[in-house]
């Protein structure tokens, strides 16, 4: 396993009350310096909102247009001329042959530099590196959905202490008595 020494995963929960909620989240991500580089895992059930927040993630960085799903393409790749920036979307929910990773490419991405976003990494196991930050989704209500971000690395910290800033997001709703950190 590649663990990187001296470093503790670094664990931020957070409650999304509503969609308005996921696309602060992905403003603030956008805004965040240490993106460009990032690599980021999606998780969570279907439905949980791992593309929906790919799509206010990638409007927010000015991509225009609708923001297709890359369910059946595995990857959706964009150049963000403006930004100077390179960014693929990965959906893995349909990966399963070994030699895809070298014939579609995706070893040479992961080896250049650029934000990569990624569905169902679990899919993919074994070919994917150290995600920077997990972003793990799960619907509470239709609207709501309980967040739990997961930075691994050192560049995965700064993109948890961008978010964590302004505006702050709630951890938890009513009430200011509750302890902040539930088992
Ligand atoms: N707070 C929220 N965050 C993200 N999606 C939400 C939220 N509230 C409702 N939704 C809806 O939930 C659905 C999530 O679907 P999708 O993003 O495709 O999920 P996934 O990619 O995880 O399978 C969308 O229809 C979206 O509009
Ligand atoms: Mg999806």
């Amino acid at each position: 396993m590649n663990i990187e020494v001296g470093h503790r995963p670094i664990v931020k929960s957070l409650l999304w009350p509503n969609e308005n909620a996921t696309r602060d989240f992905a403003v603030a991500l956008a805004n965040a310096p240490a993106l460009r580089d990032a690599f980021i895992e999606l998780q969570g059930e279907l439905g949980a909102g791992k593309t929906t927040l790919v799509r206010h993630l990638l409007r927010a960085l000015g991509v225009p247009g609708r923001v297709k799903s890359p369910t059946y393409a595995v990857v959706e790749p964009y150049e963000l001329a403006d930004r100077n920036l390179n960014v693929w979307h990965f959906d893995f929910y349909r990966f399963s042959d070994p030699r895809e990773w070298e014939d579609a490419g995706f070893r040479d991405i992961f080896a250049s530099s650029g934000l990569k976003l990624a569905e169902w990494p679990q899919k993919a196991a074994g070919f994917l590196p150290r995600a920077d930050l997990i972003i793990h989704l799960e619907a509470v209500t239709e609207a709501s959905r309980q967040v739990t971000l997961t930075a691994q690395t050192t560049l995965g910290q700064a993109l948890l202490q961008a978010v964590s800033r302004d505006p702050p997001v709630p951890e938890i709703q009513g009430g200011q008595d509750q302890p902040r950190d539930r088992p």
